[in-house]
């Protein structure tokens, strides 16, 4: 860590609170703790008799969390709500929560500014350090391995199908010729020479991007995490999940859709809530945020 605390700004705030419709004796879910923005909004919106459970797998993140939630319940004191994290992916949320005992579920997908704006966790392409972009430091494989170990074919489709690169051919053969491939620096170097320049993203954007998902299984963690939440949610409960690209925004829209189909879920925001002009201007990232939310159907006796 540098000496800095690192910030990160959490998305639509106001909006995933207030659609949240936090009850203070409630029990809530935070899947993403990041920074604990948001957690913290709800912690400060339960009493004493509600409950904050939360996730991170990402072991760096949950210290910073968990450092911020303690300072908050502590200038809370008696009125605090409990406050129970969990250092796993949210994949094992049903091994944790009893099925019909939550009052709300968020979570908001993705990579953290902690990952981006710290060079040695090797997510960026703006900064050179070892190539590693794993969340959970814990467990590989981390982005150097798959760089240097999987073959040009497999590389190419993982980068077509989770960047998104029309020229991921192109990308997968520079790579494996500019292998061994150690650095991020070096990573955006290779793809750099073999994609054309663009005026609006850099050009190692999508294949980045692609590695990430990759390495920490990211859409097969928001399946699972959207298949086990209506089992674990009250009734009138409601779920809200925040994607930052189209393949997890697709996952959360397909699902949400098919759970109304069958009568899990009436869907609350029919188009995702996006970023005002305000809150772009002072968070850049929130751009691309798509909120959607749903509410678990049945009534509450
Ligand atoms: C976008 S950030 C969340 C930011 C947070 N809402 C805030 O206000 O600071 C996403 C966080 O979720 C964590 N994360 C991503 N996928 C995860 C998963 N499958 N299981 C547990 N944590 C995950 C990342 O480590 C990261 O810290």
């Amino acid at each position: 860590m540098t000496g800095r605390e690192p910030r990160h700004v959490p998305v639509l705030f106001e909006e995933t609170m207030d659609f949240l419709r936090i009850r203070p004796d409630g029990v809530y879910a935070d899947c993403t703790l990041g920074l604990g923005g948001h957690a913290e909004g709800i912690l400060r919106r339960l009493g004493p008799k509600g409950k904050l459970i939360g996730f991170d797998r990402d072991p760096e993140a949950l210290e910073l969390a968990t450092a911020r939630l303690n300072r908050v319940k502590e200038e809370l004191g008696g009125q605090a709500a409990e406050v129970r994290l969990i250092d796993e992916a949210f994949s094992t949320i049903a091994g944790h929560v009893e099925p019909g005992t939550l009052d709300g579920l968020l979570a908001d997908f993705g990579a953290s500014s902690l990952h981006f704006d710290e060079a040695r966790r090797g997510f960026s392409f703006m900064a050179d350090a070892r190539l590693d972009m794993r969340m959970d430091t814990r467990s590989g494989p981390t982005a150097e391995q798959v760089v240097n170990e999987m073959d040009e074919r497999e590389l190419a489709n993982l980068i077509y199908e989770y960047g998104e690169e029309r020229r991921s051919r192109t990308v997968a053969r520079a790579i494996v010729r500019g292998r061994p491939v150690t650095t991020t620096g070096q990573l955006a170097r290779i793809v750099a020479s073999a994609v054309p320049p663009s005026k609006y993203i850099h050009p190692a954007t999508r294949t980045f991007q692609a590695l990430r998902i990759y390495v920490n299984r990211e859409l097969e963690e928001i399946k699972a995490l959207l298949e086990a939440a209506p089992r674990l949610l009250k009734p009138s409960a409601r779920l809200a999940v925040i994607s930052f690209h189209s393949l997890e925004d697709r996952i959360a829209k397909d699902s949400l859709r098919d759970g109304a189909r069958s009568g899990i879920w009436k869907i609350i925001t029919k188009k995702p809530v996006t970023a005002g002009e305000e809150e772009v201007r002072i968070n850049p990232r929130s751009r691309s945020a798509k909120l959607r939310v749903a509410e678990k159907t049945g009534t509450r006796d």
